[in-house]
């Protein structure tokens, strides 16, 4: 069952712009310059219930546009969403108290006190229960390792200490929905690896349904399932095998003989050899051919196949796209 559903999802923004001078400030009073720019068009996709999608795409792409909408930020220009049958943006409070919207570039937090101040201020807007809010808040603070740093000013904290408490600040009242824009921006590796944990087994204790954004491909690689987005257009919507085979149409088998064929024997395309070795590269659709005719006609010692790399997949994805 699809707990988020977006049809034909359009956003255009409006920007007007400035030159500088006298006189073009006087004509834009008179004749307003605007630009327009298409951020998402005619988008469409589903998520069921306790799926985790990684949302990816290059800088621009409309991927901080999309989460805007589904956590009732923003308006959209046409289009139908739906969020466990709410229209985000009606911001109904039943709708606001079952989500979160996280954005690793923005706090939330108070700069100048302490977490648990903004957690005690969220208890009473969510109105979350003493002994709720003691269990989570003990759960979630175990959980990411921070349980000393609660009553330390945020300005003190470390980028990712912050991130963790922005966590912990908004999942208190924990939401059924997450929109996560970027949650491991600028962490350093450990700390990366700690949130994308803590993210895992958020999604699978709660069953809650994720969107994630990043940049950085373990993060992505946590997800069920991958849209990539260009453009303000979706390219691809699926899992990561399926990356794989849309965009990686080569790889590369490397064989080892125990006797050395005649290398004119092999019509395919060999592209290094090394003793015994050769690395053939060999679209996708050919390789079991070619694993069958070389046991078949030679005495093979052992065949590799090159692991497929989801990076170069989305990379290639985002290059495909780009020569429409
Ligand atoms: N408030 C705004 N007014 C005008 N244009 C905007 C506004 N917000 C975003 N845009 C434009 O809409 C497009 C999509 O922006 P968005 O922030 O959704 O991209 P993104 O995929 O999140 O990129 P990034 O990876 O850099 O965060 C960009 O071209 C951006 O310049
Ligand atoms: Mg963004």
């Amino acid at each position: 069952m699809s707990i988020i559903k977006v049809e034909k999802l359009t956003k255009i923004y409006k920007s007007h712009i400035s030159k500088p001078g006298v006189l073009s400030t006087i004509k834009s009073i008179i004749k307003p310059n605007y630009v327009t720019v298409k951020a998402l068009k005619e988008i469409s996709f589903s998520v069921t219930k306790g799926e985790m999608v990684a949302y990816v795409g290059p800088n621009g792409a409309g991927k901080t546009t999309t989460s805007k909408i589904l956590s009732g930020i923003l308006y959209p220009t046409s289009g139908r969403v739906s969020v466990m049958g709410y229209i985000p943006w009606k911001r109904e409070n039943n709708y606001l108290s079952q989500i979160t919207f996280i954005m690793g570039q923005k706090t939330q937090l108070w700069w100048d006190i302490a977490p648990m101040e903004t957690f005690l201020l969220n208890k009473s807007i969510y109105k979350i229960s003493e002994s709720d809010f003691e269990k989570t808040l003990d759960e979630l603070t175990t959980l990411l390792d921070v349980k000393d740093l609660v009553h330390i000013p945020v300005r003190k904290l470390s980028l990712g200490e912050r991130m963790k408490m922005e966590l912990i600040s908004s999942l208190l009242h924990k939401p059924k929905v997450l929109f996560l824009d970027e949650p491991t921006i600028g962490l350093d590796l450990l700390s990366q690896e700690a949130i994308r944990k803590f993210i895992l087994e958020y999604n699978k204790s709660y069953n809650a349904t994720i969107i994630l954004t990043s940049h950085y491909i373990k993060d992505i690689e946590i997800a069920d399932r991958i849209i990539l987005l260009y453009r303000g257009e979706i390219i691809f919507d699926g899992n990561k095998e399926e990356i794989l085979e849309r965009f990686i149409k080569k790889r590369l088998v490397t064989v080892t003989f125990n006797t050395m064929p005649e290398i004119a024997k092999i019509p395919y395309n060999i592209i290094s050899r090394e003793g015994q070795t050769i690395e053939v590269e060999i679209e996708h659709k050919e390789i079991s051919k070619f694993i069958s005719f070389v046991f078949k006609s030679f005495d093979v010692k052992d065949v590799k196949n090159q692991d497929m790399n989801l990076e170069d997949a989305i990379k290639e994805g985002f290059k495909n796209a780009s020569l429409y």
